[in-house]
């Protein structure tokens, strides 16, 4: 697969930030806050899962038939481009980022997110953001699987149904209910924590900080605490 941008500075020695978590334990918001604080970029992994998930509907690729996920996978052309410090993800250099967000892309990246034709074709591309820049990433593999050896590591969860809430709030899917929405989380916790290949887990020596009951700045404050930067 293709992976160009983040251009490359020349200081070696990167710090790498990881914060997992299964949906809506708040990954994205204090990703970004946390990415504010330290002046670096903010890598929203689950968007490049989501992106293969856009194109293979798009596309209408039966990607259950091998050969035709590996052809579509070749072809695929996702990159993450930057704007300020959030990089917009784009396929063939279109802005995608507003189709990948519905319900629908959320459960179809869930299932080929499994797939380790999938995973080992997004690997490069987060591997050369991390060699360029620092940066947090969130997603669900990030300080076990991509980054075992990332500078500090984070693991957020929180009541299911507080997460299913959050999701609720922040839908772009018209007319979903609450329960269809909590009814897809706990599907999405179960595929996620149960794939055989780098399943959603803490990784041993990551920080696990429960959400439920916290608010942003409060999850910022203990992950600055952590990092000492407070
Ligand atoms: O974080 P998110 O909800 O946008 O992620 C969408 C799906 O992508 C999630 O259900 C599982 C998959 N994903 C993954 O397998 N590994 C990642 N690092 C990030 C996301």
């Amino acid at each position: 697969m293709h992976s160009s941008v983040l251009q490359a500075n020349n200081v070696t020695g990167r710090r790498i930030i990881t914060i997992d978590g299964p949906a809506g334990a708040g990954k994205t918001t204090v990703s970004k806050a946390l990415a504010k604080v330290l002046g670096c970029v903010y890598v929203d992994t689950g968007a490049l899962y989501r992106g293969v998930a856009f194109e293979i509907s798009r596309q209408q690729i039966n990607w259950q038939e091998t050969h035709l996920l590996e052809r579509f996978l070749t072809s695929l052309e996702l990159d993450f481009v930057m704007e300020g410090r959030e990089p917009v993800l784009t396929s063939s250099g279109r802005d995608i980022s507003a189709y990948i967000r519905t319900n629908e892309i959320s459960m179809l990246a869930s299932s080929t997110s499994a797939v380790p034709q999938v995973r080992k074709a997004l690997l490069g591309i987060q591997k050369s953001i991390a060699r360029e820049r620092d940066a947090v990433f969130e997603g669900r593999d990030m300080g076990t699987a991509v980054f075992p050896n990332a500078s500090y590591k984070f693991f957020l969860t929180a009541d299911v149904k507080v997460r299913a809430q959050r999701r609720f709030e922040e839908s772009n899917t018209p007319g979903i209910s609450f329960n269809k929405i909590l009814q897809d989380i706990v599907k999405r916790d179960a595929d996620d924590t149960q794939r055989a290949i780098s399943p959603l887990k803490p990784a041993q020596d990551a920080v696990f900080i429960d959400t439920t009951a916290l608010d942003v700045s409060q999850v910022v404050e203990k992950m600055k605490r952590i990092i000492k930067i407070a």
